[in-house]
């Protein structure tokens, strides 16, 4: 059987645990995950670092010696923090939010480039909280300004309340993530984007550096009936997780034309993202600007 070689981030935590178990136990699965201290057990782990450009690159190019000649099928971005501040930076000099839920991963999809497969799937997770009209509690996006994002102290829509501000900096990354996986589509060749969102899926590590308030809501609210009666639309994390392997898979294959899956309460839906999202002008400049901030 041939081997399928799947490169992960965010797959040793949160669900993205269980999507790697489940990519797992299809027979032939190279499964390689970008990790910090947590293992799944029969991954291959390589360390990496999101926060650092340097790690990434150092991640990069272990993929392409540990693969050797062989074609990346699947690559997945799922990795993603959320912060209470936009007041830190990267060691890069990037705000952090941004910098490891979009920067990182638009910079690893560039470096893997020439080892991705003619058809590989390149998966980002985004997020609902990327649309307005989603109504999550949340702070929607106000712009997709890199510049802004990456520097939000040029940023002229900053909030007085850095609370907001940190809100607005995930789910702008999030958009990003989207709008990133939307470009893949409009480039020559078969390279698919898909740009997966969970929906809402309490009890992971999201909120570990929200305030103690919202870890211990986070936590009561994957009580299966809570989480249905407060997120209605919300996904335990075994679905979410299980969405994510099949998206993998070729499991759940996604219309023509469409880039935005949407899992909501249990069931993957193929909505139009936000109007923002829509934008081709602003995909394009925030693929041209991703480019120029990491000198690529
Ligand atoms: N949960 C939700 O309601 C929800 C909704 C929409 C979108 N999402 C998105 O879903 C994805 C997974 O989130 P989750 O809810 O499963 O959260 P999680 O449990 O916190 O998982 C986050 C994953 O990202 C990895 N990660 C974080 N910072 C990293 C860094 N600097 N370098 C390398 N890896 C790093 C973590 O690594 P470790 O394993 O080492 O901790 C972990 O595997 C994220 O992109 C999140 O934005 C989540």
């Amino acid at each position: 059987m041939a081997e399928k070689i799947i490169v992960m981030t965010g797959g040793t935590s949160g669900f993205g645990a269980i999507t790697s178990k489940k990519l797992l136990q299809e027979p032939g699965t190279h499964l390689i995950l970008g990790n910090r201290n947590k293992r799944i057990e029969g991954a291959e782990h390589l360390p990496l670092n999101l926060k650092s450009v340097r790690s990434v690159k150092e991640f990069s190019s272990a993929v392409i010696s540990t693969i050797e000649n062989k074609k990346i099928d699947v690559l997945i971005c799922n990795a993603g923090i959320s912060i209470p501040t936009v007041d830190t930076k990267t060691e890069d000099g990037f705000e952090t939010t941004f910098a490891v839920n979009h920067l990182a991963h638009f910079l690893l999809i560039d470096l893997l480039k020439q080892n991705l497969a003619d058809t590989t799937k390149i998966i980002l997770t985004t997020s609902g909280t990327h649309n307005p009209d989603e109504g999550s509690r949340v702070a929607p996006p106000k712009h997709a300004n890199i510049y802004w994002l990456a520097y939000p102290e040029k940023d002229e829509t900053l909030d007085e309340k850095d609370k907001i501000n940190a809100e607005r900096a995930y789910a702008s990354s999030k958009l990003c993530n989207l709008l990133t996986a939307r470009y893949i589509n409009t480039l020559t060749g078969n390279w698919e984007g898909i740009a997966y969102d969970p929906g809402p899926t309490p009890g992971t590590g999201l909120t570990q550096n929200l305030g103690i308030v919202r870890r211990i809501l986070w936590k009561l609210f994957s009580i299966s009936f809570l989480r249905k009666r407060v997120f209605p639309k919300s996904n335990s994390i075994e679905d979410a997780g299980k969405a994510l392997a099949d998206i993998a898979l070729g499991k759940i294959s996604i219309p023509a034309g469409k880039e935005y899956a949407a899992l909501r309460a249990g069931k993957m839906t193929f909505p139009l993202p936000s109007e923002l999202a829509q934008k081709d002008e602003v995909m394009e400049k925030v693929w041209n600007d991703s480019k120029e901030i990491l000198n690529l």
